[in-house]
């Protein structure tokens, strides 16, 4: 029997004329029992009623029906890989619920799952916001739920309150887990209902999770950030560092590799510091090293690295391994030693291309790609040169480039010297220029060569062609059908395109 099956189960077993147990994950089981039988009522009375089918259409209320769903959810994503994990736990629950995936946000229950790293990701939500409220009008019966790294701000959660009345349901990133037992007070109170924890220490384990790819999947490892990088506002809304067990992380990885997953990303805001805060702490690398041994994973990947933490340990592992794939993330922030101090990163300019010429050295064929920031407080033109010069010289494969974004409550908003929007346009102008120009450069070469590849979908332009990623994470299009969709197989790299290749698969 299979985890879910499991999980299903035990939900089934939950005796709702007792009061709710106290213990997770056996209270959310409790909940989704509990949400999914007032979900449903409300459905039978819609079917009764003519509703239902005025609502969904025939097609769809008949599906429903057979495959007993009482409504339609739509989980919308903001943000990183980790956010993108959460809404793969917040699905399940809601299909455990009885909601049944929608294609767009035309839905009964909408979730935004927010991110706020900068001030762009909030507009883009209060935009979109804005646009469900006009929708919720239309359907006034129709839940929406904001919930992920904005609502951990209290200025956020005060502004939705007062002008964004029509949110049904407001939690945070500690509380994810909670879903069933938000949604059932809602059904009951009929009312806004904002639940925001400060923080935790808890980490709820064997709640359903809903793959979106059947053959790669997310892992989390550790939860929160220590580091405290003086821009970022992640600390303060994803709270402190929280290692999961190893027992725990290889247990669910064995799962995943029964269930037909070749490929899994380990996720923490910081990997290179996993376990060392656990009774009985353990090494990111030796963590690794467990993760090979499982048979089924093919690939392991991981997310993200800070260089002030990245072990000779690590590298070695990272030579070694068979399974471990060659591209590492390490963001640099700014080639500028006297900005990385200001930012609180713990490293120099020196050090960081010591760290990566290592790399390297070990790892010849190694992608390194990278985040930089510009326009941190106080940047002067010597001190982004000196971040031009970086990328010349660590020749990345890509880099995410980003405006310098002032967070309300970290140490750099309240730094004088804020460098003003022209001349923060024009320095990005030309970073992001080299920052293309050099991954142009690097990216091609496995040109002419064979290479292992999974296949990951049909190429979303041209169905006759299917999209995969090389182990450096180089996207590649081929022929190719559905039925290699999750395979590794090798491909020819027939032609490079600055940024992707056109391939053969030639067996
Ligand atoms: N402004 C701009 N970029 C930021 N990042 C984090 N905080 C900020 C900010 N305040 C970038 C960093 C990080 C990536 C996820 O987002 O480069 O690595
Ligand atoms: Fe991810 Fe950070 Fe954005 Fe939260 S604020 S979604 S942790 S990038």
């Amino acid at each position: 029997m299979n985890n879910d099956e499991e999980i299903r189960k035990k939900i089934d077993s939950m005796d709702l004329s007792a009061p709710p147990p106290e213990n997770e994950p056996e209270r959310q089981y409790y909940f989704i029992k509990a949400a999914r039988k007032l979900l449903k009522e409300k459905f039978e009375a819609d079917v009764a009623s003519g509703k239902a089918l005025e609502r969904y259409g025939k097609e769809r209320l008949d599906e429903m029906l057979t495959k007993e769903f009482f409504g339609t959810c739509c989980v919308v994503t903001f943000g990183c890989q980790m956010n993108a994990r959460d809404s793969e736990k917040l699905t399940a629950i809601l299909e455990q619920i009885g909601y049944q995936e929608a294609e767009d946000e035309n839905a009964d229950f909408v979730l935004y799952n927010t991110c706020t790293v900068r001030e762009n990701a909030n507009l883009k939500v209060y935009g979109r916001l804005g646009q469900l409220g006009a929708r919720k009008k239309k359907h006034p019966e129709m839940l929406i739920g904001l919930c992920g790294c904005m609502m951990q701000e209290p200025e956020v959660v005060q502004k939705l309150k007062t002008s964004y009345r029509f949110v049904d349901l407001i939690f945070g990133t500690h509380n994810i887990f909670q879903l069933a037992e938000l949604i059932t007070r809602r059904f009951l109170e009929k009312k806004m209902l904002v639940e925001v924890w400060e923080g935790t220490d808890k980490i709820v384990e064997n709640l359903p999770v809903d793959r979106k790819y059947a053959f790669k999947s997310g892992v989390n490892i550790m939860f929160g950030c220590n580091n405290f990088c003086s821009y970022c506002i992640v600390p303060y809304v994803r709270g402190r560092e929280r290692s999961r067990s190893p027992e725990e992380i290889i247990n669910e990885i064995k799962r995943l590799a029964d269930d037909g997953v070749v490929e899994i990303m380990l996720l923490g805001q910081n990997v290179n510091s996993y376990g060392k805060t656990l009774a009985e702490p353990i090494s990111f690398a030796e963590l690794l090293r467990r993760v090979e041994e499982i048979p089924g994973i093919e690939r392991i990947r991981f997310m993200t690295s800070h260089p002030k933490d990245l072990s000779d340990e690590l590298i070695q592992v990272m030579k070694e391994s068979k399974k471990v794939c060659p591209h590492l993330h390490l963001p640099l922030q700014s080639g500028s030693s006297r900005i990385l101090k200001a930012m609180n990163r713990k490293y120099t300019k020196e050090q960081y291309l010591e760290l990566a010429a290592k790399i390297r050295q070990a790892v010849p064929d190694i992608s390194l790609t990278t985040d930089i920031i510009v326009g941190f407080p106080g940047e002067t033109e010597e001190d982004f040169l000196e971040t031009m010069d970086v990328v010349e010289k660590v020749q990345f494969d890509s880099a995410f480039t980003f405006i310098y974004s002032k967070r309300t409550g970290t140490p750099a908003a309240a730094m004088e010297n804020q460098v003003p929007e022209d001349v923060v346009k024009d320095r990005f102008d030309r970073l992001l220029k080299l920052v293309q120009e050099t991954g142009a450069k690097v990216s091609g070469r496995e040109l002419g060569t064979v290479q292992k590849v999974l296949v990951e979908e049909i190429n979303s332009h041209d169905s006759h062609l299917v999209t995969g990623r090389l182990g450096n994470n180089t996207v590649v299009h081929f022929p190719g059908d559905a039925s290699l969709i999750g395979k590794i197989v090798d491909v020819h790299m027939d032609e490079f395109k600055g940024f992707y290749y056109m391939g053969t698969k030639v067996r």
